[in-house]
C-alpha cells in the first residue's frame, strides 16, 4: 500500500484579482488534509478510484473523462509512463470541506498524483504535480489562475502570479489566523463566472478594483516581511472591502468579518471563492480563542485557530 497526503490552502491576499494577472499570497493549511491510498487489486480490475466522502467510485479507463479526480489519475498514468492502467484501487479521504475556499479539489488531486508516483516507484517534482493538478482544477473551476494547485503541490507559502514561476514566500514569523466557516457551500466556478460577466460589462471599473487589490497584495508582502501584524490586519480589511465591491462577499461573510474585528482581530477577510465558504481573521496569539468564540457566537458553523509559517 502507498499513501500520500496533501494540505488544504488559505489565500491570504489577492483571490479573484489573481485570475486577472494580479499577484496573490497563499499558504498551505496543514490542519486539514486529503489522503490517497493506493492498494493492489485483483488482476484485471483496472484502476478504480474510490471517493467514499462523496459516495462516488470511478474507473479510470484510459479514456478522457469529465470527473476531475479521474482525469488527474488518467493524466498521471501518462507522466508515470504506465501504458495500461494498473490493477490498483485508489481510495481518497479528506477532512477539507468541499466548495469552501480551502482547496479541497486540488488537495485530493495532489494526494492522488503523489500516491500514484510512490506506487510506481517514481518521483515527480512539485512543478510536475502542480501542472497535472491544474488540469483537474480546470474541470472544477473553469478558468483557474493556478494558485490552488501551486500552493498545495509546493506545500509552502507562495507569492503567485498567473503564468509566472511561483516564488516561495518565507514568513519571518508565524501568523496566527482564525478560520471561520459560514457552513455555506459555494462553488468557485459560479463566483468566478459571475465576476467575469461583471468585468465584461464594466471593464474599467473592475480593472481598477483588480489594480487596487494588486497594490494591497504588494503592501501585504512588505508588511509580512517586516513582521508588522497590525499593518497586515489593516490590509486584510482593505482587501475584504475590495472583494465586497467585486460582489463576491455575502451577508454571512461580512457578519463574520465584523464579529472577528469586534472580538479583537487585527483584520479579517473572506478567503477563496467567496459568497460562502470561509473567512480568515488575523489575531495576536493570545486573542485567537476569543476571536474564534466571537465567530461561533456570530453564527460560524466552525471556527478554529491555526498558525501559518
Ligand atoms: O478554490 P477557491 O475557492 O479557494 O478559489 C480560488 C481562488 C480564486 O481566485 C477565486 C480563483 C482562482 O482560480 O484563482
Amino acid at each position: 500500500m502507498f499513501r500520500a497526503s496533501a494540505p488544504g490552502k488559505i489565500i491570504l491576499f489577492g483571490e479573484h484579482a489573481v485570475v486577472y494577472g494580479r499577484p496573490a499570497i497563499a499558504a498551505p493549511f496543514n490542519r486539514l488534509q486529503a489522503t490517497a491510498v493506493v492498494a493492489p487489486a485483483e488482476p484485471g480490475q483496472g484502476l478504480l478510484l474510490e471517493l467514499p466522502d462523496v459516495g462516488d467510485r470511478v474507473m479510470v479507463d484510459g479514456g478522457a473523462t469529465g470527473q476531475p479526480l479521474a482525469l488527474v489519475a488518467h493524466l498521471a498514468l501518462r507522466v508515470l509512463r504506465l501504458d495500461a492502467p494498473p490493477d490498483w484501487t485508489i481510495t481518497v479521504r479528506s477532512t477539507i470541506p468541499v466548495a469552501s475556499g480551502l482547496g479541497s479539489g486540488a488537495a485530493a488531486a495532489t494526494a492522488i498524483v503523489a500516491a500514484m508516483a510512490a506506487a510506481a516507484g517514481a518521483s515527480l517534482s512539485p512543478a510536475q504535480v502542480s501542472a497535472l493538478v491544474y488540469e483537474s482544477e480546470k474541470l472544477f473551476h473553469g478558468a483557474p489562475s493556478g494558485v490552488d494547485n501551486t500552493v498545495i503541490a509546493y506545500n509552502r507559502p507562495v507569492w503567485f502570479v498567473r503564468g509566472v514561476a511561483p516564488q516561495p514566500f518565507d514568513l519571518p514569523r508565524p501568523l496566527t489566523l482564525v478560520v471561520g466557516d459560514t457552513g455555506i457551500a459555494s462553488p468557485t466556478s459560479v463566483t468566478v463566472g459571475d465576476l467575469r460577466r461583471c468585468w465584461q460589462a464594466e471593464p474599467a471599473r473592475f480593472e481598477a478594483l483588480f489594480d487596487a487589490v494588486g497594490q494591497v497584495v504588494q503592501a501585504a508582502r512588505r508588511a509580512i516581511e517586516c513582521g508588522d501584524p497590525t499593518a497586515v490586519g489593516t490590509l486584510m480589511d482593505r482587501n475584504h472591502q475590495l472583494l465586497q465591491a467585486m460582489g463576491v462577499s455575502s451577508a454571512q461573510l461580512d457578519a463574520l468579518c465584523l464579529a472577528a474585528r469586534q472580538a479583537g482581530a487585527l483584520g479579517a477577510k473572506l478567503s477563496g471563492g467567496g459568497r460562502g465558504g470561509n473567512m480568515i481573521a488575523l489575531a495576536r496569539p493570545e486573542r485567537a480563542e476569543q476571536v474564534a468564540e466571537g465567530l461561533l457566537s456570530a453564527g460560524a458553523a466552525h471556527a478554529f485557530a491555526t498558525q501559518i509559517q
